[in-house]
C-alpha cells in the first residue's frame, strides 16, 4: 500500500499506535530481539557469547561498523578513541557551576551537548571520515564526563585517564583514583563492568535510541542527538529503573525487610507502585541479559565478600515473582536493570550515577543506530496525529471572558 496516495485519496489515512507497541519506525541492521523467545543478537552475533568472548570496544565497533574489528582495526580504533580523552579545559568550568547535589544525568546531557561548542566540526557530517572523526572524539571523551562528573559529585579532584590501559578499567581508574595517585586493580571489577557495559550497548529501536534516531533526522550533530538520547534514558521506566530497584530495594529493607508486603502492593491496582526491574516491554518471556548479569553480580559479591542483605531482598523479590500467577500471567522477569544496580552498588558508585553507567555502555548503540539513520539518508522523523480538541471557535477579547 501506498500510504501517500492512500491518504491523499482518501483526504487522510492516519495509524495510532500510542507507545508505538506494533509500529516500526525504521529498517535496521544492527540488533536482532526476539522478546518471545529471549533472543538478543548484535549484528547476528549472540549477547552470551559476545559478553563471554569479546570486550566492550570490540562491540562498539562492531555495533557501529558492523563487523568484528581485525587486530589492526581494533587497534587503530583505540589508538583514536584514546587520542581524543580529553576535553577543553573550560568544560572544568561548566562543571564547577553545577551544584554538588544536581542529578548526574542532568549533568551529562547538558555537557554532551556543551561538546559541541568545543568540537564545532562534529556538526556537518557529509563523508564517512567526519562520521569516524565525531564518533572516536565522543568515545574517547565521554568517560572522561562521566568520570568528572562522578568526582565532582564525590568532591574529588578532575582528572584524565591511564592511555596505558584498557578502556573500561581506564574509566573505573578515572572514577576511583584517589588524591594522591593510588588506584587498586580488580579484575573482577573490570570485567563485570566490561560485561554490563556489553549488555547495554544496543536494544533496537528503545525510548532514548529512538530519541537518538529522530534528533539526528533533523541533521542536528552527533553529540546534540546523544544529549537528547540521555535525557530520554534518563527516566524511571527507561534506564532510570536501575536507581528506581536500588532505591525500592532500600526502602524495602527500611521498612522490615517484608517483601512480601511490596508484592501485594505490585499486584494491587488502586496503589501505581511498581515493582522497579520486572516486565519488559519486548521481552514477554525473559531478558536474557538479565540472565548473564546475575551470575556477574554473585561473583562480584564473593569477590568483595560483600553481604549484602539488599540482595537478599532482592532475591527473595525475584523468587516470588516467579511463583506468583499475577507475574507469571503477565510475564513480568526481572530485567536487566534488576541486578545491574546491585553491581554498581558493591563497585561503590552512587545510586544517582547508575544511569550515567547505562549511557556509558549504550553509546556505541546509539551511535550505530545514528550512522546507519544518516548513512541511509532516512527523512526528518515527523509522526502524525489524530486531533481531538476543539472544533473552529470565535475569539474573546480577554475582558469578555
Ligand atoms: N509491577 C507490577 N505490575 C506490572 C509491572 C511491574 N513492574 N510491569 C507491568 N505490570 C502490569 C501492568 O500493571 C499491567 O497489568 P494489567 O494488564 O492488569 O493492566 C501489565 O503488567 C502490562 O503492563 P504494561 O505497562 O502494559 O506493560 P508495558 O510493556 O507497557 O511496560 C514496563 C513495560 C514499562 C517496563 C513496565 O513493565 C514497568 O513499568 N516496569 C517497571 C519499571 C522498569 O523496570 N523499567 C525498566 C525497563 S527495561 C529498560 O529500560 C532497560
Amino acid at each position: 500500500i501506498d500510504i501517500t496516495k492512500l491518504r491523499a485519496s482518501s483526504g487522510g489515512v492516519i495509524t495510532i499506535d500510542p507507545g508505538y507497541k506494533n509500529t516500526g519506525s525504521c529498517e535496521s541492521a544492527i540488533t536482532f530481539l526476539n522478546g518471545e523467545k529471549g533472543v538478543l543478537r548484535y549484528r547476528g552475533y549472540s549477547i552470551e557469547e559476545l559478553a563471554e568472548k569479546a570486550d566492550f570496544l570490540e562491540v562498539a565497533y562492531l555495533l557501529i561498523f558492523g563487523e568484528l574489528p581485525t587486530k589492526e582495526q581494533n587497534e587503530k580504533f583505540h589508538d583514536d578513541i584514546k587520542a581524543e580523552a580529553v576535553v577543553d579545559e573550560d568544560v572544568k568550568k561548566i562543571i564547577d557551576a553545577f551544584p554538588k547535589a544536581a542529578h548526574p544525568m542532568g549533568v551529562i546531557s547538558s555537557l554532551t551537548s556543551a561538546l559541541t561548542a568545543f568540537n564545532p566540526s562534529t556538526v556537518d557530517v557529509d563523508s564517512e571520515e567526519d562520521m569516524y572523526n565525531s564518533v572516536v572524539r565522543l568515545l574517547g571523551k565521554f568517560p572522561v564526563l562521566v568520570a568528572w562528573t562522578f568526582r565532582k559529585k564525590s568532591g574529588l579532584p578532575l582528572n584524565y585517564g591511564d592511555n596505558t590501559i584498557g578502556y573500561v578499567e581506564n574509566i573505573l581508574k578515572m572514577m576511583f583514583k584517589k588524591p594522591n595517585g593510588e588506584y587498586e586493580q580488580n579484575k573482577i571489577l573490570v570485567d563485570a563492568l566490561d560485561k554490563l557495559l556489553i549488555l547495554h550497548a544496543d536494544h533496537e529501536q528503545n525510548c532514548s535510541t529512538s530519541t537518538v534516531r529522530i534528533a539526528g533526522s533533523s541533521h542536528v550533530g552527533l553529540f546534540a542527538s546523544i544529549s537528547a538520547g540521555i535525557s530520554a534514558l534518563w527516566g524511571p521506566l527507561h534506564g532510570g529503573a536501575n536507581q528506581a530497584v536500588l532505591e525500592m530495594l532500600e526502602a524495602i529493607k527500611t521498612d522490615g525487610g517484608d517483601t512480601k508486603k511490596y508484592m501485594a502492593k505490585a499486584k494491587d491496582k488502586s496503589d501505581p507502585f511498581r515493582l522497579m526491574g520486572f516486565g519488559h516491554r519486548v521481552y514477554k518471556n525473559f531478558d536474557p541479559r538479565a540472565k548473564i548479569i546475575k551470575v556477574a553480580a554473585d561473583e562480584v559479591l564473593e569477590d568483595l565478600g560483600v553481604k549484602d542483605p539488599i540482595l537478599n531482598i532482592a532475591k527473595g523479590l525475584e523468587k516470588e515473582a516467579l511463583e506468583d500467577p499475577y507475574f507469571v500471567d503477565r510475564k513480568l522477569y526481572p530485567n536487566v536493570d534488576f541486578y545491574s544496580g546491585i553491581i554498581y552498588r558493591a563497585m561503590g558508585i552512587p545510586t544517582d550515577m547508575f544511569t550515567v553507567m547505562f549511557a556509558l555502555g549504550r553509546l556505541p548503540g546509539w551511535i550505530a543506530q545514528w550512522r546507519e539513520m544518516r548513512l541511509r539518508k532516512e527523512p526528518i522523523g515527523r509522526p502524525r496525529q489524530i486531533y481531538i480538541g476543539a472544533t473552529e471557535r470565535k475569539f474573546v477579547p480577554i475582558d469578555e471572558r
